[in-house]
């Protein structure tokens, strides 16, 4: 089988894709083969060497994939060969074939495709755990997320309606504008707006409820001026430290040291809160797995969709992840690795 490996610190020429032995299921595990693997923000960061939890290099990236199993090994129970799955792989989803612990998969309904399978995980479970497990998101409640129009965006935007939110504020460039209204968002434009006053603004001068910041660096703590009293900041990602498709140390070390320290008894005295939400580290895997049920739900019922992109065929590993870093995705992008 092939798969995708990182072998080194690099830019997305560096990726490359080696042939290997197909992996052989122990007991408890079942071989899925892969049908669409998805790409995160996180990936490209990893690729650069600026993620602090990945394997050493060389390897292969890919928290999620969806597929079918092709063999199980001794002592598995409810799952057989054929059955279409969502693999929860940690890494290594970047491949044509994954070998986990059942433990690790999700049956998929009929109804769900591949597509929407592969998009949902780190998205939608990162959204969920943020609004709703840690932030108790009520209808009514205002909402600003950055990087409006990809992934954790749109999921976040369609979260969201779902919970009955009156107002959510998304930024993102500029050619994305009817896009991110599309989706039911008051677009602001990142690079020639002023978020923070038009939170302020759009809810009488007292700010949003939430904020969520996937941006680091000195944008925290605009993110955090952005909030009403009472509200909640969540800090899960450190987009300003990747400058294009080669690893800037510059934007990395400038985006390290503007991040702010936050003073407890200033967030005591205006009733703030601040999360910090690595999904990949998670101590309770039952917590992710109750996201994804609350969410399969919510999907059954049309309360959320996921807007996928484009999907590329794997041997197209770097042109997708330039996509990406080039700012052009519109929703979630997915790779292929079904067999021809
Ligand atoms: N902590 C966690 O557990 C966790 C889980 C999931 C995601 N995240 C974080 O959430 C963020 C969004 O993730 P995602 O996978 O959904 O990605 P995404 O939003 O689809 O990422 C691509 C978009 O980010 C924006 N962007 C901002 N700075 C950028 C830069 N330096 N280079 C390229 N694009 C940049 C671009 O849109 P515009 O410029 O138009 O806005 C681009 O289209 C990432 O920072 C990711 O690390 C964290």
């Amino acid at each position: 089988m092939r798969k995708v490996i990182y072998p080194r610190v690099g830019g997305v020429d560096s990726i490359q894709i080696v042939d290997v032995e197909d992996p052989v299921p122990g007991p408890g595990q079942a071989s899925v083969r892969v049908h669409r693997a998805g790409i995160n923000f996180a990936d490209l960061m990893m690729r650069q060497g600026l993620y602090g939890s990945n394997p050493d290099f060389p390897f292969t990236p890919g928290y999620e994939a969806s597929g079918e199993i092709i063999e199980i090994g001794d002592g598995v129970g409810g799952f057989r060969p054929g059955d279409r799955v969502l693999a929860m792989t940690g890494f290594g989803g970047y491949s044509e074939r994954v070998v986990l612990d059942t433990g690790r998969l999700v049956p998929l309904p009929d109804s769900v495709s591949f597509d929407q399978a592969a998009a949902m995980p780190v998205t939608y479970g990162t959204s969920y755990h943020m609004l709703v497990h840690l932030g108790n998101l009520t209808r009514g409640e205002t909402v600003l997320i950055h990087h409006a129009a990809g992934g954790v965006g749109t999921a976040v935007a369609q979260i969201c309606k779902a919970m009955g939110a009156s107002l959510v504020i998304g930024t993102a460039s500029s050619p994305k504008r009817d896009f991110v209204n599309s989706l039911g968002m008051h677009f602001v434009d990142r690079e020639s707006e002023d978020f923070v006053n038009i939170c302020k603004e759009l809810t009488g001068g007292k700010g949003v409820h939430h904020a969520i910041d996937p941006v680091g660096g000195g944008h925290l703590m605009r993110s955090y001026q952005s909030l009403r009293r009472g509200g909640k900041l969540y800090y899960f990602g450190a987009s300003a430290a990747v400058k294009g498709e080669r690893r800037s140390r510059l934007a990395a070390l400038k985006m390290w040291a503007s991040t702010p320290k936050f003073d407890p008894l200033r967030m005591m005295n205006s009733n703030r809160a601040v999360f910090g939400v690595h999904m990949g580290l998670l101590d309770d895997d039952s917590i992710f797995k109750g996201h994804l049920e609350a969410l399969s739900s919510m999907l059954l019922k049309g309360d959320i969709a996921p807007i996928i992109d484009s999907v590329w065929r794997f041997e197209k590993v770097a042109d997708a992840q330039l996509h990406i870093h080039e700012r052009k995705n519109r929703g979630k992008v997915l790779l292929d690795f079904s067999p021809n």
